[in-house]
């Protein structure tokens, strides 16, 4: 039997599926696979992912041609299946025949009800869940596959949590990195939330923190932010933690005026310090053409006057107060306390976080914060996720 081509990346396409029919058309191919779904390939689809040494890279699998040394009359000559299951097309004029990986095919497939990349979140309040998502730390840093949950929980949940890790120094920059890079801020690639004598951030006092996302004053706020408690000793000061886009999507819901008004009206947050002046400015809930929420910028503290004409003032401090109202409100709240040695990682466009106030003359708090990106959590999780497929495909 034939080998499968190859294909123009890295991962590895389990053949799942055959296919039982391929059927030339002059701008695109249809094929019929074996539980009898049909789905079409464009022309320039398929040619610019032709596995051949000229049209993408073996080596970097990049493509290497661009859409204008395509052939502006470009046409399926012919499409059949070859002996090793995969799909045959031939084009014209150009003399070129090639090969794709049915696995592939189907990975890459357009269907009516095709699940998304990444999933849907899934929403909570305080009625949903005691606790977030929690691992083992050195079970999920001895291997692959505890660590794969957290990270899965990371992403659906919004926030999930590590316990039971060695809290010594160097390890939060460790378990991050394990997931890609550190996204610095102006407060240092790490930082440490301790009562500062002249704090540039309500979160370097002992003060109660209403909830929030950090860094809305930057045009994209960092996606991750994790907390590493070290020590705990002080009377106070518990994590609260809440789901912005369930607040957002309940206020769709019951007062969708002030929803539509948080998803228009375009607020400056800035920092207030005296060494930096950070602004950026931006609807509070960010809404996708398809009307799927995608961040939340919500910060009671780093928000600037709004300056807009009166009826938009009107409107957009209503609106504010209506989601600082679900936001402070016990029903939407994960509450829990910090134990030396919890590593708590948390979507910062979504799950807002706060504090209870703590007595800071008794005890110590040494908790360190880092900060990454979502792009780095997709990433990790995909990488993870294709290393298990291949396990299961085997050699
Ligand atoms: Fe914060």
């Amino acid at each position: 039997m034939s080998e499968l081509p190859w294909t123009p990346d890295f991962d590895t396409w389990p053949v799942t599926h055959a296919l039982v029919a391929a059927q030339a058309r002059v701008d695109a191919v249809r094929l019929v696979w074996d539980d009898g779904r049909e789905n079409h390939f464009a022309a320039a689809l398929l040619r610019e992912n032709s596995p051949d040494p000229d049209t993408v890279h073996p080596k970097s699998r990049e493509m290497i041609i661009s859409p204008d040394a395509l052939p502006a009359n470009l046409r399926v000559a012919d499409a059949r299946i070859g002996p090793a299951g995969e799909l045959i097309v031939a084009w014209a004029p150009e003399h070129l025949q090639s090969r794709y990986h049915p696995g592939w095919l189907r990975a890459h497939a357009w269907f009516e009800d095709q699940a998304h990349d990444p999933p849907a979140p899934r929403l909570w309040a305080a009625a949903d869940v005691a606790a977030p998502p929690t691992f083992d730390g050195p079970q999920a840093l001895a291997g692959h596959a505890v660590f794969l949950d957290f990270l899965i929980a990371l992403r659906d949940f919004g926030v999930a949590r590590l316990q039971n890790l060695n809290p010594a120094p160097g390890l939060l920059e460790r378990v991050v990195r394990r997931i890609g890079p550190v996204r610095e801020s102006n407060f240092g690639p790490m930082y440490t939330l301790e009562v500062k004598d002249n704090p540039d951030s309500n979160a370097y006092t002992a003060h109660p923190l209403p909830q929030h996302i950090d860094l809305p004053t930057r045009e994209c706020p960092h996606g991750l932010q994790f907390l590493f408690c070290r020590e705990n000793s002080v009377a106070g000061g518990a994590g609260i933690y809440c789901d912005a886009y369930r607040i957002a999507e309940d206020l769709r819901r019951q007062q969708p005026h002030h929803f539509d008004a948080l998803a228009a009206i375009r607020w400056t947050f800035n920092n207030r310090a005296t060494t930096s002046d950070y602004r950026a400015c931006a609807p509070i809930i960010d809404v996708d053409a398809g009307g799927r929420i995608r961040a939340v910028r919500y910060n009671s503290f780093l928000r600037a006057p709004l300056r807009m004409p009166l009826d938009v003032q009107q409107r957009g401090y209503a609106s504010v107060r209506a989601f600082s109202v679900r936001a402070q409100d016990p029903r939407y709240h994960l509450v829990f306390a910090y134990r030396p040695g919890d590593l708590v990682a948390f979507d910062n466009r979504r799950v807002l976080h706060g504090r209870n106030g703590y007595d800071a003359t008794h005890g110590r708090r040494f908790i360190e914060g880092i900060y990454s990106d979502r792009d780095e959590l997709h990433s990790a999780i995909r990488i993870l996720e294709r290393a298990r497929r291949a396990q299961i495909a085997g050699p």
